[in-house]
């Protein structure tokens, strides 16, 4: 690496001093530290991955500049359990793009036990070494940490700042946030999951300094929340939840994955952990499994209506089916509003090989009376309009002016079911690329109880039936349960 790091605000400033772990924090800080045999192990592989990528490189004559295990298992903030080694093959930016992969996966192939070629922005490969998972990732060293070629070049730089800023005795901070995030769902910067990315949390207790300064400061947090008050800022989407510049590249924000429901939740999350500390954000219960007649029995005193369209699963990676799989949502969502049902939920999944798609109405056929938005009077289709409703005989109310300044008019119609207007309508439903085909070879949204035997369905339903904040479904602790927080009692009178 080239270029030295030019900190910018806010991370030049001089780390904040560190709140100390409660009790319960710490107790769990203890449980979630690796074993001195652990790191140990992993640091061994680390060193013999390094080693071995470098001869086999040299052996085959591929360009490899530098091989370099990052991510938390080069810091030792992973999460027990959850520990894949993050290995870097980093070849000279001359290698032409489409030798990159082939450079990058002939190593991998030849280094790791059982590998598997798996897809993000390029290739990469996931095997086995020294009985640890590795993701063996192919990119370019680049000289400058704002230049990337492809999506991966900012690691080393990444390592290189956690490395200075982030000192061995705050690695527990990591973890405990890590966890906290975890049992609140916002872990992880995945498409499917849209939460907090790994780097970001370390970044995070760099920033404000220890676990308990970060839940402090996002209990206080508002959506959107910009986290570089007084640095330049990065460009970022127009959703864009929460803005923390990435120190090494201050145009990129790095939360830019965590979406707005997210970040409330984690504020939410933030505030109930203030106000009631507990076990359960750290270790929280495993979800309930409900079975299918106690998800009905949840559902039927809704009087509620549920379809659900089943997609055959393109088999994409995750991160390109899952984005696609909410577009069907909200299409869907689009579709059964504009034909005039309101829509109370929809929810989606995958399993099986199917991808279910699933919505919640108020009724299962179309009301008697379709309330129809015309132009707005300003425009020039309002004569028309006009001209077309206002002597017409099967009205029912109007043509009148809204309060939105639309010409609206009510007229009768027969109260088709549910099923035979949204099919006939399904082609209006826009969809991402992939599941194009799929739903041209469906069959179309069907009642909730004929996909009974389909896993996705299932999958999607028990989303939809138990949605919740997660600590509301971890119970309330007993000793506080329907009492405000600030007026608890504190006496053994009210223990
Ligand atoms: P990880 O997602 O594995 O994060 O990415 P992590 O910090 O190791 O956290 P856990 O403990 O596994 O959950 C590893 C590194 O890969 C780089 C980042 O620099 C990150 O630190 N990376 C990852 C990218 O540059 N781009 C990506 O799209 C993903
Ligand atoms: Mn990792």
């Amino acid at each position: 690496m080239t270029q030295p790091l030019r900190l910018r605000p806010p991370w030049d400033a001089p780390a904040p001093p560190p709140r100390a772990l409660s009790p319960l924090e710490a107790e769990f800080a203890a449980r979630l530290r690796p074993d001195a045999d652990l790191v140990a192990r992993v640091a061994l592989a680390r060193e013999h991955l390094v080693e071995r990528a470098t001869a086999l490189a040299k052996e085959l004559g591929v360009p490899l500049r530098k091989a370099l295990v990052a991510g938390s298992s080069a810091r030792e903030t992973y999460l027990p359990g959850r520990l894949d080694l993050d290995f870097f093959l980093l070849f000279d930016p001359s290698l032409p793009r489409e030798k990159l992969s082939e450079s990058g996966l002939a190593l991998a192939h030849r280094l790791l036990e059982a590998p598997e070629r798996r897809y993000a922005e390029h290739p990469y490969a996931r095997g086995r070494f020294e009985g640890f998972m590795v993701d063996a990732v192919p990119g370019y060293l680049v000289e400058r940490s704002d230049a990337p070629i492809s999506a991966v070049d900012r690691t080393p730089f990444h390592h290189a700042f956690l490395s200075e800023h982030l000192p061995p005795e705050r690695r527990d901070d990591v973890r405990l946030l890590k966890r906290f995030l975890t049992s609140l769902g916002v872990y992880g910067a995945e498409v499917r999951t849209e939460g907090v990315s790994g780097y970001s949390t370390e970044l995070l207790v760099v920033l404000l300094g220890s676990f308990p300064a970060v839940v402090k400061a996002a209990a206080g947090w508002w959506v959107p929340q910009r986290l570089c008050p007084e640095g330049p800022e990065p460009s970022v989407m127009a959703d864009a939840a929460l803005v923390l510049p990435d120190p090494v590249d201050p145009h990129r924000n790095v939360t830019s994955a965590l979406s707005r429901r997210n970040l409330s939740v984690l504020i939410l999350g933030a505030r109930e952990y203030l106000a009631r500390p507990r076990a359960e954000f750290f270790d929280p219960p495993a979800p309930p499994a409900l079975t299918a007649e106690e998800m009905e029995s949840r559902i039927r005193p809704r009087g509620s209506t549920l379809i659900v369209l089943l997609l055959d699963d393109p088999g994409k990676v995750p991160d390109i089916l899952w984005p696609q799989m909410r577009k069907v949502e909200r299409s869907s969502r689009e579709l059964l509003e504009r034909l005039g049902f309101t829509v109370l939920a929809t929810s989606s999944a995958t399993a099986g090989g199917r991808i279910a798609v699933l919505v919640e109405t108020d009724r299962s056929e179309l009301s008697p009376v379709r309330v129809h938005r015309g132009p707005p009077v300003g425009a020039r289709e309002a004569s028309h309009f006009l001209e077309r409703w206002q002597s017409s005989p099967g009205v029912l109310r109007g043509p009148y002016v809204s309060d939105d300044g639309r010409l609206w008019v009510e007229i009768p119609q027969e109260p088709t079911g549910i099923l035979p207007v949204t099919n006939a309508a399904l082609s209006e439903l826009s969809v991402g690329k992939d599941l194009r085909e799929p739903l041209a070879r469906s069959a179309g949204f069907v009642p909730l109880a004929e996909a009974r035997g389909e896993p996705a369905a299932l999958l999607a339903l028990a989303e939809l039936v138990d949605r919740r904040l997660p600590w509301v479904r971890w119970g309330v602790p007993h000793e506080s349960a329907g009492k405000p927080v600030a007026a608890a009692p504190r006496g053994p009178a009210g223990a």
